[in-house]
């Protein structure tokens, strides 16, 4: 295995409001994308990379979730260490709480929200053998007012700006920030934002405005900022159309296997009993142990563990936590969207 010697953080704290009910009974970097929690996606892209030392700030609602997944990291291959943020007092405070662990070493942060499908060894290789301060990733997006932005002049950044609302670039800093210890001090003389968080696209600027010496890369392949449920579906709809090579192709669990008749695009975990009437694809996964009886249509959804659906419902868009149970009526064959928390219960 390919190992270099620079540390990587993962942040896995915040409240994840913005995506409530889903996110009431444990932290959105768990959410499923097709079967598998997205920070997963994270420390798989990190260890691809050749980075195996990894910090994992934890804090809030269902941390202890997040520990019993990762473990030590053994089961992934990688070391993981866990750092405690009391309350998400923002990006650049949780990087702070990091210092000792990086040491005097330069690093890799990454968002435990974000998603990218391409390795990012080549990002580094070139942060490591450059004399920047900083590297940040950019990604064009359609509604740059949701993110931080990098303005760029002569193939230099100019200015970097938080979520500003009259964008004058389309260029996105994702979640994806190649770093050195400058950045400790920097953030040691950080004011807090509006939304009384330390930012770390504040961090940023303000190292550009000390050194003028912070570089970017451009991801032209897909990335995401899973921070919408409609951003959940895009990214498990991108996943399943990487993992199942041609279109018709279902990953299915052999446990899972002798129920089934289902549409391509799909991820079916274990033990799911599904009916061979119903219709289920494209872009859908199911968790394990769910049961889905006659006559139920599902498109573009994601449907978690423990799950029943019966009385011939017809879903799409939809995203269905653990343990949920719904009943159709067998008669409205109308197409319903649903949100649901873990546990909800639903009859038509
Ligand atoms: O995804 C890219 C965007 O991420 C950047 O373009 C923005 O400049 C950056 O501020 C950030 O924006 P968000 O508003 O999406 O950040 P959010 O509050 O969702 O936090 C991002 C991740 O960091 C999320 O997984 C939760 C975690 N987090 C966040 C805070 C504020 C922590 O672990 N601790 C925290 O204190």
């Amino acid at each position: 295995m390919y190992v270099i010697k620079m540390k990587g953080i993962i942040l896995h704290g915040g409240h994840g409001t913005r995506l409530r009910p889903l996110t009431h009974t444990g932290p959105k970097q768990l959410l499923p994308i097709a079967n598998k929690p997205m920070s997963q996606y994270c420390i798989e892209s990190i260890k691809g990379a050749g980075i195996t030392e990894i910090a994992i700030i934890i804090g809030g609602l269902g941390a202890n979730k997040v520990r019993d997944y990762y473990g030590n990291g053994e089961n992934f291959g990688v070391n993981l260490t866990y750092i405690e943020q009391d309350e998400p007092r923002g990006i650049a405070h949780a990087i702070r709480l990091c210092k000792e662990f990086i040491n005097n070493e330069k690093f890799l942060v990454f968002l435990g929200d974000n998603i990218i499908q391409r390795p990012i060894t080549d990002f580094i290789d070139n942060f490591t053998k450059s004399g920047y301060d900083a590297t940040v990733l950019l990604c064009e997006v359609d509604n740059p007012s949701r993110f931080g932005i990098a303005d760029i002049e002569n193939k230099k950044i100019a200015k970097i700006t938080e979520k500003p609302k009259k964008p004058t670039s389309n260029l996105a800093v994702t979640g994806i920030y190649l770093l050195t210890p400058l950045i400790f001090e920097i953030i040691d003389n950080l004011k807090p934002s509006w939304r009384n968080e330390l930012e770390i696209t504040d961090a940023l600027d303000n190292l550009l405005k000390q050194n003028d010496n912070i570089g970017y890369e451009i991801i032209t392949d897909y990335w995401k900022d899973t921070g919408t449920p409609e951003d959940i579906l895009n990214a498990n709809r991108q996943v399943l159309e990487h993992i199942c090579t041609r279109p018709s192709t279902v990953i299915i669990d052999e446990s899972s296997k002798d129920w089934i008749g289902l549409k391509g695009h799909c991820i079916i975990g274990k033990n799911c009993k599904i009916d061979k009437s119903a219709t289920i694809g494209p872009h859908v996964s199911i968790g394990d142990n769910t049961i889905i009886s006659s006559d139920v249509v599902i498109e573009n959804s994601i449907i978690m563990s423990g799950c029943k659906i019966d009385g011939g419902l017809n879903i799409k868009d939809s995203i269905i936590s653990a343990n949920c149970h719904l009943h159709g009526n067998n008669k409205d064959k109308t197409k319903k969207i649903f949100l649901l928390g873990e546990g909800t219960k639903i009859s038509l």
